[in-house]
């Protein structure tokens, strides 16, 4: 880069960030619970504050499907508008990480970044002092804001912060998050939506609490199928003969007994212990437990003939619900009982406790009066019924459309549906009224509660499930991480009405009001307290605009050249459709709020073709894929455009933070093309610590990735490279000496970084993507070259200069055998050239290194590093040579690791043990690794001194010129250096010619020398 440049425009964020702290700080933030006690303890020691793992979240809002944490947010903002000529301690003092974090701390015991305030005066200072503006003067967009995260924490530095999104959950999310905080934090809106939310809880006490049981708190439901065979009623569940296991509830068990006669059956609850269920499953056959029946059928699965019982309680469900709602249908006493027969209350929990219902005549009869009431109240509620067909577009919820619910109000039982049309109305009528009174504030106070229905709306359908062990989860939150709405044998109904749970655990107005917003268990008021609290009297409501609108048509309604910072958490290819998941959430809003909607939504809707009476959410030009590979070019298409709208917006010396996690080659490619052809210089990539491991990685204890990388985009010049043939591009860069150089020092600040962040190797594997990018996007085109030419020779480079100086550490000071510096630099030299021109020995090399060695200490692995599919993908395709080609050669092998998992593990002399004789050591022959694994066996078997033996390979092996021989014995004792005792295959009882003559020695004795003499050998082939 232009040194002048950068002197003049150059920004913290290209250089320095607390890597440490927001890395610790982070995973607290987003880790909740799961964080293990070291890492608390280290946070004490960084911040000699305890970290605090409770407290209002923003999440605690709404679910949305990606949040980012905030105290990462914050750091980058304020990192990208000042320049390094900042000192420090005002910089790490005004995002409160000193005095920030103490005044939390005196105030909830214990704090995060995200609960210390940043420090105002000090931020204005550094930022009129080293950005020579003031706060109100920068711009900061997030143009695919989400959860809302990145401008939260913008506005809380007073920057004048721009929010947009294209799905209209996310875009009311927002406007709850950031904007109304922002803006009527003075006018009183948390004590407004404190007294309307004690309003709404009363009257769905009064209106509701009648239709359920007085004293439970949630239902388990069994659905109801007959036996094809006698007609018996079968309650199918998972909860027979123990509810539950989880140690907070009593052992309670379930005690069902079936009478052939009334084709029915009756439950009872007991402490006494039953051993076993009542209906035997084999696969997806189930046998009916009626007397004198016993026959086996199909419940689930694709049918082997006709329809399984669970499609027909699905078709069935489906038939009942539509001819209530849609068809009219009187609710006769066969009408009661067909509902009952299919939704079957079979227990309630009270307190910790369960009871069962089936047989409670007053249980039944409130279950059945819902019923009616829905029927009878039809036309009033009409509005307030999600009747919206389930879109085909929703591959997420094609689950339910394949069981023939086809429309959303099909997710839930007559009574749940009651219920959620019932508050829906009371929302609606409240919005009206307090918009009527105040416009925009009245519908921000409305807001609050639908979000807070959408929670309990998430616990209540014919999909949540009973989760025994814990406790139930809705389908929001089984949303993270699961692909498809997940149907199983029982589901759960929370009621809505009870003192502290449900509707009331959603709002919290108790703990809001109460000065402890630590005892928050999640609800909407707390954390709005917490923005409230924020915001008053810092004046930077009208600073904050959110805008329902298009990233990949940003220029359509912002000004060119007006934006200081674009920091950006875009969706990562494949990994969530946003709008499949927000769209079980949008038929509730849109009801519950609708006579605001208008309000809500007009002034700031720059969507053409999409407006808030439609039913679904927009998909059109939403930013995903919907496969690993893009085949329809669907993420690069919009992505492309994504960037260009960017560097339209941003000024001429603005920054663009882009956040992008993914482990695959073809996503880096997408996002490195992007960025290089709209005119981005990259001179900087972190690795951020941004959500928790999921639970994949957890279960499979093999390496994968677990940071974001934010990559920085500047709109610096780009250099020309000098003396570049046309003919060969790829063989005249990589001996470019201005190319190398920047290699070099790129390579080693990413070296810093890897140290400092910890990284994991598929981590260290995505830097090596994003240091490529960085090293390739500072040049302009050769003539005769592509951004792949430039970029491929970069990966290369950029892996072969990582690996050298560990190679060199490895064989001086790490290994078994330690070589003389000067052998030592002989081949790193060698080693490092076979990977700048071998995509094999590349590819290979880096696996075995990472599977090996730990790449921060050089320290050989007692135990190989299994390796994760995508780890080895990626690598090997940053390197040329894939997984196939590497499977092809019997370079690497794939193991088992547990019932789902696999990991991978690349070969040395095992790869010599496999069947198929001369032809497939000539194979072997064809590729480097194998070449250098049979020079390796050679040199530990063959007679003589190392001499002696060097001069038996060179004859063996006439046919290759000295050069590959050196090259490849390189290789070979780098293998030899890294690999374990036990994998030289020696054993004492084995009578080959050493173990038999040093048969008084142990293995490892035995292995030191043989590996000695081995080295030696192949080290009078290099040169
Ligand atoms: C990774 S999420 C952002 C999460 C956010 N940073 C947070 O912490 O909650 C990406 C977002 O991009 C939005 N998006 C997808 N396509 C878009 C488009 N064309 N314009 C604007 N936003 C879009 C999605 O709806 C999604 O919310
Ligand atoms: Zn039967």
């Amino acid at each position: 880069m232009h040194a002048d440049v950068v002197e003049k425009n150059g920004r913290l964020v290209e250089s320095f960030l607390p890597l440490r702290e927001v890395n610790l700080d982070a995973i607290i933030e987003v880790g909740f619970k799961g964080l293990s006690k070291e890492k608390r303890q280290e946070y004490l020691k960084v911040f000699r504050v305890k970290p605090m793992v409770i407290g209002p979240r923003l999440r605690n809002l709404h679910t949305w499907f990606a949040r980012r944490p905030c105290s990462t947010a914050r750091v980058l903002t304020l990192s990208s508008v000042v320049k390094p000529t900042v000192q420090r301690d005002a910089y790490l003092e005004a995002l409160g990480f000193s005095k920030g974090i103490s005044v939390a701390a005196r105030e909830y015991g214990s704090a995060l970044l995200f609960y210390a305030k940043p420090d105002k005066a000090i931020t204005e200072k550094i930022v009129r002092e080293h950005a020579s503006k003031t706060p109100a003067d920068v711009t900061v967009l997030d143009p695919m804001a989400g959860g809302g995260s990145i401008p939260l924490e913008s506005a809380r530095l007073g920057f004048r912060t721009v929010a947009i999104e294209y799905n209209p959950v996310a875009y009311l999310i927002l406007r709850a998050s950031v904007e109304f905080p922002a803006k009527y934090a003075d006018a009183g809106l948390f004590e407004e939506t404190l007294k309307a939310a004690k309003m709404f809880i009363q009257r769905a006490r009064e209106e509701l609490g009648q239709y359920y049981g007085e004293d439970a708190e949630n239902y388990i439901f069994a659905r109801g199928v007959r036996c094809p065979f006698c007609g018996g009623l079968i309650p199918i569940q998972g909860i027979e003969p123990i509810i539950t296991k989880a140690s907070r509830f009593k052992k309670r068990f379930l005690k069902i007994t079936y009478d052939k006669d009334e084709k029915s059956f009756s439950a009872q609850t007991t402490d006494k212990p039953i051993l076993a269920g009542t209906i035997a499953k084999r696969g997806n056959n189930i046998r009916c437990p009626y007397e004198g029946c016993g026959k086996w059928f199909q419940l689930r699965g694709r049918a082997k003939s006709g329809v399984t019982a669970f499609d027909q309680w699905f078709h069935e469900h489906a038939k009942l619900m539509e001819s209530i709602v849609e068809g009219f249908a009187p609710v006769t006493s066969e009408i009661e009982e067909k509902m009952l027969n299919l939704h079957i209350p079979l227990v309630k929990q009270v307190g910790n406790t369960f009871h069962a219902v089936w047989d409670d005549e007053s249980e039944r009869k409130k279950f059945v009066n819902s019923l009616h009431a829905l029927s009878n109240e039809l036309l009033e509620l009409q509005s307030f019924i999600p009747l919206d067909e389930i879109s085909l577009d929703n591959v997420w919820a094609s689950t339910a459309r394949s069981k023939n619910l086809s429309k959303w109000y099909m997710l839930y039982n007559p009574r749940q549906l009651l219920v959620i049309a019932k508050l829906s109305k009371i929302i609606a009528e409240t919005a009206e009224e307090l918009a009527s009174k105040n416009g925009e504030f009245g519908a921000a106070v409305a807001t609050y509660l639908a979000l807070a229905l959408d929670k309990v709306v998430d616990y209540n359908t014919i999909a949540t499930k009973w989760q025994g062990s814990t406790f139930k989860t809705g389908i929001g939150n089984t949303l993270r991480g699961e692909s498809t709405l997940d149907f199983r044998k029982e589901y759960v109904e929370m009621v809505t009405t009870l003192p502290k749970r449900s509707l009331e655990w959603a709002l919290e107005p108790d703990t809001a009001e109460s000065n402890k917003l630590t005892k928050t268990t999640g609800g909407v008021l707390p954390v709005l307290r917490f923005l409230c609290d924020e915001f008053r009297g810092v004046n930077v409501g009208s600073y904050v605009n959110v805008y329902l609108g298009d990233a990949t048509q940003l220029s359509t309604f912002l000004e060119a050249n007006s934006i200081d910072v674009i920091n950006v958490d875009p969706p990562y290819f494949e990994q969530v459709i946003y709008s499949d998941r927000s769209e079980f959430f949008w038929p509730i809003l849109r009801r519950a709020l609708a006579p605001v909607l208008e309000l809500l939504f007009k002034p700031n809707l720059k969507l053409k073709n999409w407006t808030w009476t439609s039913p679904t959410v927009p998909r059109e030009r939403e930013v995903v894929t919907y496969d690993k590979e893009d085949t329809q070019g669907r993420f690069s298409k919009f992505f492309k455009e994504f960037i260009k709208e960017t560097s339209k917006v941003l000024k001429e010396d603005g920054v663009l933070t882009l956040w992008f996690t993914h482990p695959t080659a073809k996503a880096w490619r997408v996002v490195s093309e992007s960025l290089y052809e709209n005119g981005y210089v990259v001179p900087k990539v972190w690795p951020l610590q941004t959500e928790m491991k999921t639970r994949y990685k957890k279960q499979v204890n093999i390496v994968a990735q677990e940071m974001s990388l934010v990559i920085i985009g500047r709109k610096y010049p780009r250099q020309k490279l000098l003396e570049i043939s046309p003919q060969d591009v790829k063989g005249s860069l990589i001996e470019n000496p201005l190319f190398t150089k920047t290699v070099e020092e790129t390579v080693e600040s990413t070296r810093k970084v890897i140290i400092e962040s910890n990284a994991s190797p598929a981590d260290t594997a995505a830097l090596m993507f994003g240091t490529a990018l960085s090293v390739a996007s500072r040049f302009e085109l050769p003539i005769g070259a592509t951004f792949q030419d430039l970029y491929d020779v970069a990966i290369t480079a950029v892996v072969s200069r990582y690996t050298k100086p560990l190679i060199y550490q490895i064989l001086t000071k790490t290994g078994p055998i330690k070589l003389e510096e000067k052998t030592a630099q002989k081949i790193a030299k060698n080693i490092a050239q076979g990977m700048l021109l071998d995509p094999a020995t590349r590819s290979y090399l880096t696996l075995w290194l990472i599977s090996r060695v730990d790449l921060a200490t050089a320290k050989i692995r007692q135990e190989p590093l299994g390796l994760h599919f995508d780890l080895v993908q990626t690598v090997g395709k940053l390197c040329g040579f894939g997984i196939n080609d590497l499977k092809e050669y019997s370079l690497i092998t794939e193991k088992k690791i547990n019932k789902t998992g696999k990991a991978y593990y690349p070969q040395f002399l095992e790869m010599l043990t496999l069947p198929g004789g001369q032809t497939y050591l000539d194979k072997l022959l064809q590729v480097a690794p194998g070449m250098a694994t049979i020079l390796a066996r050679m040199a530990m078997t063959e007679s003589g001194d190392p001499t002696a033996r060097a001069n038996t390979i060179k004859a063996k092996m006439s046919m290759y010129s000295d050069r590959e021989l050196s090259s490849s014995a390189a290789l070979a004792v780098i293998l030899l250096e890294t690999t374990r005792d036990q994998d030289l295959g020696y054993k004492v009882t084995d009578k080959t010619k050493i173990t038999g003559y040093f048969s008084s020695m142990d293995e490892s004795d035995i292995a030191k020398l043989v590996r000695e003499l081995a080295i030696k050998t192949l080290t009078q082939l290099i040169f």
